[in-house]
């Protein structure tokens, strides 16, 4: 079985008023039984890390490069991340996919990255709409997914989130039906190639318009350990009761 996971990815939105809310998301979340992480932009990650010490929220990074440190303007590594206080990293969101064109190769290597540096990778994955509606999901996901992770993974350090492309920010969400079969199809591909051990404890996350009217029945879907949460993880009226389905799950 795997640990239950509750992240919440913050995207581009923040700034260092949004620490109270912070402190707000670990009040409502401090009895739970799930693991609680939220990814605030990278120029939050320290004051929220210093802001959380002691709390049940740990603090990760939406993105990093793939090497440690050099001429790289705007990038930010998993070391500094880590330095910053970060224990957590998001790599190959979509919206990092299609707005800087990153490619399976450079999530694996990421993810390498993460792993190198005692990061956990939240390891993103998901089919457009026209995959979606060419039949094409399975096979979409499936090549993400040998693409995205290095063979070193274990479930100590990595996370896999499946996040449809067109469910993200659009009030969209696959019948449970849909989350099903992608994410009993991940599981399958997982065991098949990291072994029953690792491939069954690797908690898998659905992603895209979670909220706290679906989250009860998004949770008890098969194989479903937890969710990336974008929106309604910026409020604690909204993270709080997500958080506390997945842990009553
Ligand atoms: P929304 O929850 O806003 O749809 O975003 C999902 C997401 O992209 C999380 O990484």
């Amino acid at each position: 079985m795997a640990r239950k996971i509750a992240a919440g990815n913050w995207k581009m939105n923040g700034t260092g008023a949004a620490l109270a809310e912070l402190k707000a998301i670990a009040e409502a979340t401090r009895d739970s039984a799930a693991e609680v992480l939220i990814c605030p932009p990278a120029t939050l990650v320290h004051a929220a890390a210093t802001t959380m010490s002691g709390a049940n929220v740990a603090i990760g990074g939406q993105d990093c490069h793939a090497v440690t440190s050099g001429a790289h303007t705007g990038d930010v590594s998993a070391e500094m991340l880590k330095d910053a206080g970060a224990s957590a990293v998001i790599v190959g969101h979509s919206e990092r996919r299609t707005d800087h064109g990153e490619t399976d190769i450079t999530v694996r290597a990421k993810t390498e990255a993460a792993q190198n540096t005692g990061l956990l990778a939240v390891v993103c994955i998901g089919e457009t709409l026209d995959e979606r509606e060419a039949g094409d999901t399975l096979k979409v996901v499936g090549t993400q997914l040998a693409g995205s992770l290095p063979n070193s993974i274990t479930d100590e350090n990595t996370v896999v989130a499946y996040e449809p492309v067109w469910a993200i920010g659009t009030g969209k969400v696959p019948t449970l039906e849909q989350i099903g079969e992608v994410h009993d199809f991940l599981r399958a591909e997982l065991v098949a190639r990291f072994g029953a051990d690792i491939g069954n404890a690797i908690p898998l996350l659905y992603g895209g318009s979670v909220k706290p009217s679906n989250a009860a029945e998004i949770f008890a879907v098969s194989n479903v350990d937890g969710a990336l949460v974008g929106g309604a993880s910026l409020k604690a009226a909204d993270f709080g009761p997500i958080v506390a389905a997945l842990s009553q799950a």
